[in-house]
């Protein structure tokens, strides 16, 4: 048996940003085009009126204050509400694993490593650009590792699962050198025309690099150990499927072929799930929570991950012991630990012991307990 080690994360981030008040702007110019196209069968109590979004409530909400996006134009576009992706053609590179390998590269010069050293690669996200070939097929190839890829999708926890399966590969012997990639463009599936969720998303890529630790070139977090779960909920949903064509409403547009959450529900679910999952995983570890320096939550909602902080340490988490970014990127489905990871840890000291944790629809958590070596 091997022990795998983080040896270096990256991140892509887009060049755009949209702010709550250029999202609300364009929203609510959406909302009153649609309430004046509709504005007789309104009135007839046949189509209900939209409501106006507000940033004061996005930012109470969630904490979120702004979104990265790999197209603002098409987001903000009151008569679209949806990004434009150029067409490419079968023989260049697909739009994730163009943000993918951005972020691989950043993760390998981390590492100390190139593509060629890689000979696992699992591509870990929410949603994928086509069926087959693999996303991670396709970033294999255009990284020059050997090996082989393949895809996993554990929505927002999707990172953890796939850190887990990478290190077990490693532990065991299967795989050298793995890379997990988290490309997330959560622009796509997010239903920028509902006022409950139109502020959650953000686009981004990030990626790790686990290897052995005996093999790693410099700096490097031991992974000690990986805890998974998963419990079905339909409280976060999205019906966009190969059956979709065979149905009897074919491929007309439906609010259920976007993301769709019960937020209030997931909120009070998955709050106690998640710092149950921790206490239990640190406890099977013989961690105690004053073990733990900091731990990298997944960014979906300040509020949430101070609950869930509060819980894990008993206490309000001091500054830096918890860092949030999701004020700055919103909710970027699996890669938002990873983010937070990536940017706050250069400054972990040997020894010290910290905990990456996703979750989110499935219900789904995955956390990782690694130390600085
Ligand atoms: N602008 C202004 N008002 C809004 C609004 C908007 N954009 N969206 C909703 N509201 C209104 C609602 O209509 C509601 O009004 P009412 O009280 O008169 O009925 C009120 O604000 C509260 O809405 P609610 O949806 O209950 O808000 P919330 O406090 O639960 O916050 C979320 C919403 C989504 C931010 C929150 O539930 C959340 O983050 N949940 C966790 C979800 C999550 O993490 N999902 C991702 C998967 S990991």
């Amino acid at each position: 048996m091997y022990t795998p080690a983080i040896t270096g994360s990256g991140v892509f981030t887009p060049p755009n940003v949209i702010t709550n008040d250029e999202l609300v702007e364009s929203f609510n110019a959406y909302v009153d085009l649609y309430n004046a196209e509709n504005a007789e069968a309104i009135a007839a109590g046949e189509v209900e009126a939209k409501a106006h979004s507000s940033s004061e409530f996005i930012f109470k909400a969630s904490g979120i204050e702004q979104r990265y996006v790999l197209d603002k134009e098409g987001v903000l576009d009151p008569t679209r509400m949806y990004p434009k992706f150029r067409q490419r053609s079968d023989d260049e590179p697909g739009l994730m694993t163009e943000i993918a390998m951005d972020a691989c590269n950043k993760a390998l010069a981390a590492a100390g490593r190139v593509g060629a050293d890689v000979d696992l690669v699992i591509c870990a996200c929410s949603n994928m650009e086509r069926a087959y070939p693999a996303i991670a097929i396709e970033i294999q190839q255009a990284l020059g590792a050997g090996g082989f890829g393949f895809d996993m999708n554990v929505a927002c926890s999707s990172a953890t699962f796939g850190i887990q399966a990478a290190a077990d590969m490693v532990r065991s012997g299967s795989v050298k050198c793995a890379i997990v990639v988290n490309p997330e463009v959560t622009s796509g599936h997010l239903e920028w025309r509902d006022r409950d969720c139109h502020f959650i998303f953000g686009d981004v890529a990030t990626a790790v690099v686990i290897e052995r630790a005996e093999d790693a070139q410099g700096d490097h977090f031991i992974v000690h150990s990986t805890r998974c779960a998963t419990e079905f909920s339909n409280n976060i949903r999205n019906n966009l499927g190969f059956l979709r064509r065979n149905r009897p409403d074919g491929l007309a547009e439906r609010r259920d072929m976007q993301f769709m959450q019960n937020g209030r529900k997931v909120f009070k679910e998955v709050v106690p799930m998640v710092a149950a999952h921790i206490h239990e995983h640190m406890t099977e570890e013989g961690r105690k929570p004053e073990d733990l320096r900091r731990m990298w939550l997944h960014q979906a909602n300040k509020s949430m991950n101070d609950f869930i902080g509060r819980k894990v340490l008993g206490r309000m988490p001091e500054e830096g012991e918890q860092p949030n970014i999701l004020q700055d990127y919103a909710n970027t489905s699996s890669a938002g630990s990873i983010i937070a990871f990536s940017k706050y840890s250069d400054d972990m000291e040997k020894g010290d012991v910290g905990l990456i944790c996703s979750f989110g629809a499935g219900y789904s958590v995955g956390s990782v307990i690694i130390e600085k070596a």
